[in-house]
């Protein structure tokens, strides 16, 4: 039953408003003015406050504000002496769903209170709708239906809403980044940096330089101050990728991070507090790595505190399929071919194949097959060779003599002249497939003296 807050100082209004709204099912509450209407709202959230506006003191522009300062949702009704209209449009103008002038019959107020009660109930329901679609679509990039991957959504739906440290663990191409990237996401700090650093790909003298920042004359061509990475995502996340790549010097200020949450720039004198959630990733094997001494234990368990394993591709064949249909559809907007589906031969062939390179490598053959196939359905003679079955290993090399073991360049040749031939000659998707850009094609297919085929 709606809950209903009456704000008027007359209280021959008040009781006859009450008496009618009681008669068709409302729970009513009365202030006698704007003072005590206060009062009761913070105590309580009604669903819809009708007040008048004009009150000593707290007038029903300070009700409709306190209302809707607590309570988005509660609808507010204000009540207006006739030619007064000008202060009810301002009302409207706050949040007030309507007005009603001075005098009035009770049964329009019936009207106008059902009405703003239905606009409540839908208001509400379209935004539990809204939460409920958001919950469904939350993770729609993560594929997956098998228990080990049900088992990484529910962990990542549970770390999303702390600053945890969080280790992905996984082989290349198993979707370590596709995690940090969906754990910074739906996390509080989504609205914030994601900053991505591969590790592997900084030299070792820049990455103290890069981390945390210098200052101006920190060392030679230090010009000026500069930023490091953990400024740049400060009160958002940081993820290093391939954390195993680490020098040793920087595996010690990242310790001393995670302990005290401070940087220092190289050269500065003084640490400074940085908030930054930092996941980190690697392929490698991190223990094996300590046994080794390249990386140190103690950091190690600090980064560890939420560690989340990928399984390869291969562990969890079931999600091949709905892996399948999800970059077909991807692939299929993105070039615009009218592929409908894919042939149950060519799955069952996708589906035996081993995938060393997991995810990725599943993508990338997907890709290639919706640039190759001619027809609407995909077709075993789309997928690569060695998928096939036809050769034991990538890559595939048509026109070997053989058993003749032929050179790197040879092999190369032959591959892009099959490409070449599979896409009709055409250049821009070859260079596509083969993922360089048109211009390195033009320069292979000259150095191969294929320019005329
Ligand atoms: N479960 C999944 N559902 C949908 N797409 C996925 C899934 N896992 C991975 N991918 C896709 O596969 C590709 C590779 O994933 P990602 O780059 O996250 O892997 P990675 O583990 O970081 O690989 P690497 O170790 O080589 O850096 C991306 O395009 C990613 O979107
Ligand atoms: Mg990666």
């Amino acid at each position: 039953m709606a809950e209903i807050l009456l704000v008027d100082d007359q209280k021959s209004i008040r009781t006859t408003l009450k008496i009618t709204l009681k008669r068709v099912g409302y729970q009513v509450e009365e202030a006698s003015c704007g003072e005590e209407a206060l009062r009761l709202l913070e105590r309580k959230t009604y669903d819809l406050v009708i007040t008048d506006l004009k009150m000593e003191k707290v007038d029903g522009i300070k009700v409709l504000q306190k209302v809707k300062e607590i309570s988005q949702q509660t609808e507010v009704i204000v009540i207006t002496a006739y030619g007064t209209v000008d202060s009810a449009v301002q009302a409207m103008k706050i949040g007030a769903y309507d007005y009603i002038a001075k005098p009035f019959e009770p049964e329009e107020i019936v009207l106008v209170v059902d009405k703003a009660l239905e606009r409540k109930t839908l208001t509400e329901r379209v935004k539990l709708l809204e939460e409920q679609v958001r919950e469904r679509y939350k993770f729609e990039n993560i594929v997956g239906n098998s228990p080990k991957m049900l088992d990484i959504l529910k962990l990542v739906t549970q770390v999303c809403q702390t600053d945890s440290t969080v280790l992905i663990l996984g082989e290349s191409g198993t979707g370590k980044e596709l995690i940090a990237q969906t754990i910074h996401n739906n996390s509080p700090r989504k609205d914030k940096p994601f900053v991505i650093v591969n590790c592997s790909a900084l030299p070792e003298g820049l990455q103290d330089s890069e981390f945390f920042g210098h200052i101006k004359g920190a060392f030679t061509g230090a010009i000026k101050n500069r930023k490091g990475l953990f400024e740049e995502a400060h009160q958002g996340t940081i993820f290093l990728d391939e954390i195993g790549e680490i020098s040793p010097a920087i595996q010690v200020k990242l310790l001393r991070f995670l302990q005290s949450g401070e940087i220092r720039r190289i050269g500065d004198n003084k640490s400074f507090h940085v908030d930054v959630r930092l996941i980190a990733a690697t392929n490698k094997d991190l223990q094996q790595a300590i046994q080794e001494k390249t990386f140190r234990e103690d950091l190690f368990y600090r980064l560890n505190v939420i560690p989340i394993k990928l399984p390869a591709l291969r562990e969890r064949k079931d999600d091949i399929p709905l892996l399948v249909n999800h970059f077909l559809e991807k692939y299929r907007n993105k070039m615009h071919k009218p592929i409908r589906s894919i042939s149950r031969e060519a799955v069952d062939l996708l589906v035996k194949y081993d995938w060393p390179g997991n995810v990725r490598e599943l993508e990338n053959v997907v890709e290639r097959a919706v640039a190759l196939a001619t027809g609407e359905i995909i077709l075993p003679e789309d997928l690569p060779r060695h998928i096939q079955g036809l050769e034991q290993t990538f890559p595939s090399t048509p026109s070997k003599p053989s058993g003749k073991l032929i050179s790197l360049a040879e092999n190369e040749k032959n591959y892009i002249m099959e490409v070449l031939q599979q896409c009709g000659g055409n250049k821009k998707k070859t260079a596509h497939i083969l993922q360089i850009s048109k211009s390195t094609l033009w320069r292979k297919l000259k150095e191969y003296g294929l320019q005329e085929r």
